[in-house]
C-alpha cells in the first residue's frame, strides 16, 4: 500500500512504495526541495537524520563552491553548474531562476497516493509544480513537473524543461546500463562505467528512436541479473528526448531527463501551463531481473492499453476509454486481456496485396489457429511500392475492386479478427494528398525537403493536419469492422520547419507534434474502444511508456531472424513486458539475414512473447503447417503464463551461445521455460539450466515427461539441456504438484 506522509517538525516527506521508499525534505531557508533517500524501506526518523545532516549526507562537497545541492528539481540560476532541470529567460532580459517552496499537497485515489510540491520564482510569474505518484502495488514512482506562467509581464522562454531529476546514493563507482541499436537491431543491452562528467542518451529525431531507448539502469558494478541494488528510470515520451547522467565534481551522481531542448525553446504566454512527460523511477534490491519484473508489473497494471488515471502529464491519456469499454480490454484479474495469436502478411506479400491473395493467406492462417489477421502495407490507392500512395487512404481500386468489406467479412467468417496497417503521419510526394497540400509537411521554405523511403513527414503540430489524420483513421474505423490497427511511421524528422509560424515559436513543432499525436490516438481509442493498437516505427523506433499507454502491443523489430531476435527480445524485456512484445514466426531462410532455422526453433523464440506468424503460408509444406498448428495450440495453453507471468532471464546470448527465459505464473503454480542455442565454438555446453523463483520446498511436474522434481533441485541442479548441435531449442512446462518431502541431492 503506497503511503505519503509529511513530518512537520523536520519538514520531510516520505513516500512509501510497495516495498521501497523515497524521501525528500525542505532546506532550512525553504528554497530547495532536497533529495534525501531512494532505496530500501525507511522510516520518518531515518529521513530526519538525513535532513539534519544537510546536503553533506548526500556526499556533496562544500556547498560554498556552488555545487550539487541535491535539489529535486534543479533550476539554472545562482552558483550551480550541474545539469539543470529548468532554464528560463524572462522578458526583461533576466536569465536564471530563484525560487522558494510555497505549498504541498498529499492526496489518495483508488490506485495509490500523490504528492505535489509548489515552487514560485521570487521575482517573476514563473511557477513549477512537482508531481510524485506512487501506486499501491508497485515500486515505480512516477515523477513529472508542470510549469506555469502565472500572468503579468511578457512571455517566459523555457530553454530547458526536463521532467525530473533522480539523485543516486553515494557509491564508489557507477555502471550505467542502457539499450541501443538501429533499424533491425533494436534494444541491444549496452553498458558504460560513469566517470566524471556527463553521459548523455538522446534522440533528436522527433521520435523515441531505434538508436537509444529512454531507459537507464544504474548499479555500483556488483549487481547481477539475480542480485544487488539497481536504480532505474524510464521516460514516457515519444519524441526527441535527453537523459543526462552526471557525475559532479563532488562525486554525486544524478540523472536528469525529459524532452530534448535541442532546437526547441518553448515560449509561455501569460496564463500558459505546460505539463511535462512522466520520468518514472524504480529501485530494486533484487538485481536486474527484479528490476525488470517491477517495471513489467507496473506496465501491466498501470500503463499498457488504457491506464485508468486522471490526466496530468501528457504521457498518459487524460481521456481514458469509458469504464465499461475499458473492462472489455482487461482480463478478469485487472491485467490487460491476453493478446490474440496474429498473422501479418508483410513478409509474405510485400506490397503485392490483393483480395484473393489475402483471403488465401487468411484461410491458411485460420487453419493454424490464428485469431487476428492483419493486412499490412500495400492495400491503399496507388501503393505499388514505397514510392507512392502514402496519404491516400482509400482501398486501391485495382487490388480491392469491391473495397475492403468482402475481405473483412471473409476474415470474420473464418473466426478471426481483422487488422489493418496504416502510416497516417506520412505522405509520399507522389500522392493526391501532397499534390493538394504541399505545405502540410515539415519543411523550411528555402531548403530541400529530404525524403527518406520516398516520404515526408506531415506536420502533426498543425491542428488542421492533426484533425485530418484523426478523421482519416476515424472514418476507416467507422466504415469497416476493423479490430486492430498497426500504426506505423517509417522515417524521422528532418528540416523540422513550420514556415507560417515564423516569429511565433515554430520550434514548438517538436513537442506539439507528439502532443497532437497523443491527442489523435486518445480520441480514436475512446471512440473505438474495441479496436486494439500496435505501436510500430519501422520496427521498434517508437516504443516507450507513452506509446504503450496507447497501444496493446508493439512491433519491436523488422528483424525476424529468431537467433538475432533473442537478443533484441532480451533487451526489450529489461524495460517492457512480454505481453507487449509482438514476435512473428517467419520463413526460412530468413528474408533479411538468409539464416536457416528449424520451424520449432522459430516458434520457440516467438512464443516467449506475444505470438504472431508472418511467413508465406502458401509455401509451407503440409508437415510444416501441421507442426505450426500444434505449436500455436501449445502457445495458447501457456499464453497466460507468458503474457502475465513473472519473467526470469536465465541465460543471455550476450554471454555465450545460450539464451533462456522462464515465466512463472503469479500464483507460482506454473512455470514455462524456453532455452535456445546458437552456434557453439570450442567451449563445452553448459549442460544444465538452473531455474529461478520456484518454491524450493514444492514439487513440480514436467507436463511432457511427467517427471517430478523439487523446486530446490530445479534451481540448484537445473534442467538438462539438449545435446543437439547448433540452433536447438526447448520448451519445458512445469506444474507445481505439492510440497516436497525430504529434498535430496538428485531432487
Ligand atoms: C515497417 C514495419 O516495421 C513493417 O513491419 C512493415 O509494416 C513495413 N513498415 C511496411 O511498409
Amino acid at each position: 500500500m503506497a503511503d505519503i506522509s509529511y513530518d512537520d517538525e523536520h519538514r520531510t516527506w516520505l513516500i512509501r512504495l510497495a516495498s521501497t521508499a523515497y524521501g525528500l525534505g525542505l532546506s532550512g531557508d525553504g528554497r530547495v526541495v532536497r533529495h534525501l533517500h531512494w532505496g530500501p524501506p525507511c522510516q520518518p526518523d531515518d529521513l530526519a537524520v538525513l535532513a539534519a545532516a544537510g546536503p553533506a549526507a548526500h556526499g556533496t562537497s562544500r556547498i560554498g563552491w556552488g555545487e550539487e545541492e541535491p535539489a529535486e528539481y534543479v533550476p539554472w540560476g545562482g552558483p550551480r553548474f550541474d545539469e539543470p532541470t529548468l532554464k528560463a529567460d524572462f522578458a526583461d532580459g533576466t536569465r536564471g531562476i530563484e525560487w522558494r517552496v510555497t505549498g504541498h499537497d498529499i492526496a489518495r485515489d483508488q490506485t495509490g497516493a500523490t504528492l505535489t510540491l509548489d515552487l514560485a520564482d521570487l521575482a517573476y510569474p514563473l511557477r513549477a509544480r512537482l508531481h510524485y505518484r506512487a501506486f499501491d502495488d508497485s515500486d515505480v514512482l512516477e515523477r513529472w513537473a508542470s510549469i506555469r506562467h502565472a500572468g503579468g509581464g511578457g512571455p517566459i522562454v523555457l530553454r530547458q524543461a526536463h521532467s525530473a531529476n533522480w539523485w543516486l546514493p553515494r557509491r564508489e563507482r557507477w555502471r550505467l546500463r542502457y539499450l541501443t541499436g538501429g533499424w533491425a537491431s533494436e534494444t541491444r543491452p549496452a553498458q558504460a562505467v560513469l566517470g566524471p562528467g556527463k553521459f548523455t542518451l538522446e534522440s533528436r529525431r522527433g521520435v523515441t528512436s531505434h538508436h537509444l531507448q529512454p531507459y537507464v539502469a544504474l548499479d555500483d558494478g556488483t549487481a547481477t541479473e539475480h542480485s544487488g541494488e539497481v536504480w532505474s528510470a524510464l521516460l514516457a515520451w515519444s519524441g526527441s528526448f535527453r537523459l543526462v547522467a552526471e557525475t559532479t565534481p563532488g562525486g554525486s551522481v544524478h540523472v536528469s531527463g525529459g524532452w530534448n531542448e535541442f532546437d526547441a525553446p518553448l515560449e509561455l504566454a501569460p496564463g500558459d501551463e505546460l505539463s511535462l512527460p512522466v520520468f518514472a523511477g524504480c529501485y530494486s534490491g533484487a538485481g536486474l531481473g527484479g528490476l525488470s519484473r517491477s517495471w513489467h508489473a507496473y506496465e501491466l497494471r498501470h500503463v499498457l492499453g488504457d491506464p485508468a488515471r486522471a490526466g496530468g502529464s501528457p504521457s498518459f491519456p487524460a481521456t481514458s476509454v469509458p469504464p465499461g469499454a475499458r473492462a472489455a480490454r482487461l482480463a478478469g484479474d485487472g491485467l490487460p486481456a491476453l493478446r490474440p495469436v496474429l498473422y501479418n502478411s508483410w513478409e509474405a506479400t510485400g506490397f503485392d496485396v490483393t483480395e484473393e491473395g489475402q483471403a488465401e493467406l487468411a484461410r491458411l492462417a485460420a487453419g493454424l489457429g490464428v485469431e487476428l489477421f492483419v493486412v499490412d502495407d500495400g492495400w491503399f490507392a496507388g501503393r505499388r511500392d514505397d514510392h507512392a500512395g502514402l496519404g491516400d487512404w482509400t482501398p486501391d481500386p485495382v487490388k480491392f475492386p469491391r473495397g475492403l468489406g468482402p475481405l473483412i467479412d471473409r476474415v470474420h467468417e473464418l473466426g478471426m479478427g481483422f487488422g489493418l496497417w496504416i502510416e497516417p503521419e506520412m505522405v509520399n510526394p507522389d500522392s493526391d494528398l501532397y499534390r493538394a497540400h504541399p505545405d502540410w509537411v515539415l519543411h523550411f521554405d528555402r531548403r530541400s525537403r529530404s525524403e527518406r523511403r520516398n516520404q515526408l513527414v506531415l506536420n502533426l503540430a498543425r491542428d488542421d493536419v492533426a484533425e485530418w489524420v484523426h478523421a482519416v483513421v476515424d472514418r476507416l474505423l467507422s466504415e469497416h469492422r476493423i479490430d486492430f490497427i498497426k500504426w506505423d511511421m517509417n522515417r524521422h524528422f528532418s528540416e523540422p520547419g513550420w514556415p507560417d509560424q515564423a516569429g511565433r515559436n515554430p520550434e514548438r513543432v517538436w513537442t506539439g507534434y507528439v502532443r497532437n499525436l497523443y491527442a489523435i490516438l486518445d480520441r480514436l481509442r475512446a471512440a473505438h474502444p474495441d479496436v486494439a493498437f500496435e505501436a510500430c516505427e519501422g520496427g521498434g523506433g517508437r516504443i516507450d511508456l507513452a506509446m504503450l499507454a496507447r497501444s496493446e502491443q508493439a512491433w519491436i523489430s523488422d528483424n525476424t531472424d529468431a537467433w538475432d531476435r533473442i537478443l533484441i527480445q532480451e533487451g526489450f524485456s529489461q524495460a517492457y513486458p512480454a505481453q507487449a512484445m509482438m514476435c512473428w514466426v517467419t520463413d526460412s531462410p530468413n528474408p533479411l539475414t538468409g539464416r536457416r532455422l528449424p520451424l520449432r526453433y522459430r516458434f520457440h523464440v516467438a512464443m516467449s512473447g506475444a505470438l504472431g506468424l508472418g511467413g508465406d503460408l502458401t509455401r509451407w509444406s503440409e508437415a510444416e503447417l501441421t507442426e505450426a498448428r500444434d505449436l500455436v495450440a501449445r502457445y495458447k495453453e501457456i499464453r497466460p503464463v507468458v503474457q502475465h507471468g513473472h519473467q526470469h532471464r536465465l541465460a543471455s546470448t550476450q554471454d555465450g551461445p545460450l539464451g533462456a527465459v522462464q515465466y512463472l505464473s503469479a500464483d507460482g503454480g506454473r512455470a514455462v521455460v524456453f532455452a535456445w542455442t546458437g552456434v557453439r565454438r570450442f567451449r563445452p555446453w553448459p549442460s544444465r539450466l538452473r531455474l529461478a523463483g520456484l518454491d524450493p520446498a514444492a514439487r513440480y511436474r514436467d507436463e511432457d515427461s511427467g517427471e517430478e522434481r523439487s523446486g530446490a533441485s530445479l534451481m540448484r541442479l537445473g534442467l538438462p539441456l539438449p545435446d543437439e548441435l547448433d540452433y536447438a531449442s526447448v520448451l519445458v512446462r512445469l506444474r507445481r504438484t505439492g510440497i516436497s518431502g525430504q529434498i535430496t541431492a538428485s531432487g
